[in-house]
């Protein structure tokens, strides 16, 4: 019987990494993860620190660190990597100097040792960073997926289930698109609360809820990264665990839909660029890019959202 070892692998084993390798081993998700980070001896002791937890966690994970290299084995990267020195102040896009210089660097070694595998990018700036990853590695756009605006539809959807009177955030169906990023948008056309459009749940409990501030909550969702980041100095479990979700939608070829950052060539009317789109997750990566038919100040924003990354995609490729 042949034996499918399920191989992840982490580049950059900082707070969004360490998340995200505690949620793999804790969630059974890999036979073996591959840890690979700048500071290789740091990366050592983190794996040796979460292959002490094995005994306890319900996986039997095999945990190494590796050079850079050794992640060419896996069959999902997924990419925390940053510039630890450079602490953003107010837009993710500060980062991209730094951020674009480190995938100047590991994609062509990683493409040089044959990786084949699918990239999951939560480095930031996500969306030209996942649109780098894709112009670097030599992959197919399926094989590279940003973690995009995941995070921030899950705000969205937190804050409507607030608005709504504590409504499980799981039962409602909401996307932010485009930028992951201070450009985002709200897709409200789309929204559902079970199989309801919020129109129509609204308009029928209008008694209780009256009409919501969409405005408001859209901006709560859009800039609560941030509220998150002054209080801590950084965000690292929303993410963290959705690089977990996304390599275990791959490895499980879940074929789920969720929001996620891919080339898009000509959906939603954009080429040439990586913004946040519905997408299906499965074990080839974006299976299939979901065509809302936004309204049209969405879709007008939506061009805005992704002219900007386009704007800074042109810059670093320059
Ligand atoms: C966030 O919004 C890290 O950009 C990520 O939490």
């Amino acid at each position: 019987m042949s034996e499918t070892v399920r191989k992840v692998g982490i580049v950059g084993i900082g707070n969004v990494g360490k998340a995200a390798a505690s949620a793999i081993l804790h969630e059974n998700i890999a036979d073996e993860l591959y840890i690979s980070d700048i500071d290789s001896e740091r990366a050592k002791g983190e794996a040796w620190d979460f292959a002490d937890s094995i005994e306890v966690t319900p996986s039997r994970t095999r945990v190494f660190e590796v050079p850079l290299e050794g992640l060419a084995q896996c069959d999902v990267i997924l990419v925390s990597v940053t510039e630890r020195s450079q602490i953003p102040q107010g837009s993710r896009l500060e980062l991209l100097k730094g951020t674009a210089a480190i995938a100047y660097d590991i994609v062509p070694k990683l493409r040089e040792a044959g990786f084949k595998g699918i990239y999951v990018i939560a480095t930031n700036p996500c969306d030209i960073i996942t649109y780098l990853f894709y112009h670097l590695s030599g992959l197919p756009k399926n094989q590279v997926i940003g973690t995009g605006t995941a995070l921030d539809s899950m705000r969205l959807r937190r804050q409507i289930s607030e608005a709504l009177g504590g409504i499980d955030p799981r039962s409602i169906s909401a996307y932010m698109v485009g930028e992951h990023g201070d450009s985002q948008i709200a897709a409200w056309s789309h929204v559902r609360i079970g199989g309801q459009s919020l129109d129509e749940y609204e308009a029928e409990n209008s008694d209780r809820f009256g009409k919501l501030d969409r405005d408001k909550i859209e901006d709560t969702a859009r800039h609560f990264g941030w509220e998150i980041h002054k209080r801590k100095g950084n965000t690292q479990f929303g993410i963290g665990n959705q690089l977990a979700f996304f390599a275990k939608s791959i490895l499980n070829d879940a074929r789920n839909v969720t929001p996620a950052s891919v080339i898009l060539e000509g959906e939603y009317g954009q080429k040439d660029v990586a913004a946040g789109v519905p997408i299906v997750l499965g074990r080839d990566g974006v299976k299939e890019i979901l065509h809302f038919h936004l309204s049209g100040k969405e879709q007008e924003s939506f061009n805005a959202s992704a002219e900007l990354i386009k704007g800074y995609i042109d810059q670093t490729l320059a």
